[in-house]
């Protein structure tokens, strides 16, 4: 299958699995879940669901196995962004093309939407099947680990904090991982975990999740500059207004596009024990770097 169609088959796996999984539109309070529905069915391009499908596979599982957990990854990925987009934090307007969440619905149900979908991704976790190697008590464990205060949220801290800061490549690379990589590393990691991965696949996959979420947030910055709003369906140049710390920031664009294919090709080598089993993730891994959007 080529990449497309399987790209076009693994997202309507994960739409229609997220459709299950979510509260009906119409349970009460309708407004929550009619919100929370809003964000997550906004036209993402459900990257993380989709690594976590393929990692499964490449670790000799099946997607069917993984697909509580990639959604789940979506749930908290989406919370992410909802919160991202408040006022407090980088005020945005636009998100997946549609007005933000905080726009439609104000913030306090914005905020709710986001403590919702964060909740719910560990009761689709929850749903999921241990492997014989990883029960789901270990699952729960990857998953709060990557979303918390170590991890997703850490990185969000540091991005705000650092706002209109001087700052070194260290740190740049520090909140980029926690922000961006951990969720991806985890995406990841789960699919394996399903798929009863050995302890030497599941350093492959981290690894690669690790290179793969630098490389991808070092695109999002390029791209802030590079796109239109149009183009990303969110608001674009943005960062340099807020003095966010981005690796064009720290070294122009072509430095960033340098660090990104970088990052890309250790993203490939990490994947070298797999041999062709991987031949999906490195497809991803080179259209995450190519992509316009
Ligand atoms: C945007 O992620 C936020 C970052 C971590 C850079 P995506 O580019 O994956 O956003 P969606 O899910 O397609 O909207
Ligand atoms: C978002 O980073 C990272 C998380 C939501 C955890 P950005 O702030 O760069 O993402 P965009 O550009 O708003 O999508
Ligand atoms: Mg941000
Ligand atoms: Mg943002
Ligand atoms: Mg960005």
């Amino acid at each position: 299958m080529d990449l497309k169609k399987y790209l076009t088959l693994r997202l309507s796996q994960v739409d229609k699995a997220l459709n299950t999984l979510l509260p009906p539109k119409k349970t009460a309070p309708a407004t929550m879940h009619d919100a929370m529905r809003y964000s997550i069915f906004a036209g993402g391009k459900r990257l993380r669901p989709i690594l976590c499908l393929a990692s499964a596979e490449s670790c000799g599982g099946t997607p069917e196995a993984a697909l509580p957990l990639a959604c789940a990854v979506e749930c908290i990925h989406t919370y992410s962004l909802i919160h991202d987009d408040l006022p407090c934090m980088d005020d945005d307007d636009l998100r997946r093309g549609r007005p933000t969440s905080h726009k439609v619905y104000g913030e306090g149900v914005a905020v709710l939407a986001g403590d919702a979908l964060l909740t719910i991704a560990f009761e689709m976790v929850a749903k999921a099947k241990p492997s014989k190697r990883h029960p789901v008590s270990a699952m729960v464990a990857e998953l709060a680990e990557a979303a918390g205060s170590r991890q997703l949220i850490a990185g969000q801290v540091m991005d705000i904090e650092n706002e209109g800061k001087k700052f070194t490549p260290a740190k740049l690379q520090s909140i980029h991982e926690r922000k961006t990589g951990a969720l991806i590393a985890a995406s990841l990691r789960l699919g394996a975990m399903s798929a009863n991965a050995t302890p030497k696949q599941l350093q492959s996959v981290t690894d690669f999740g690790y290179a793969l979420g630098l490389a991808f947030q070092i695109v999002d910055d390029i791209l802030d500059i590079t796109q239109t709003s149009e183009q990303l369906g969110k608001s674009a140049g943005k960062d340099v207004k807020a003095g966010k710390a981005t690796y064009p920031a720290l070294m122009g664009l072509p430095g960033a596009q340098k660090a990104a294919a970088l990052w890309t090709k250790k993203a490939h080598d990490s994947l070298k024990p797999f041999g062709s089993k991987a031949d999906r993730l490195h497809e991803l891994a080179a259209m995450m770097l190519e992509r316009k959007s």
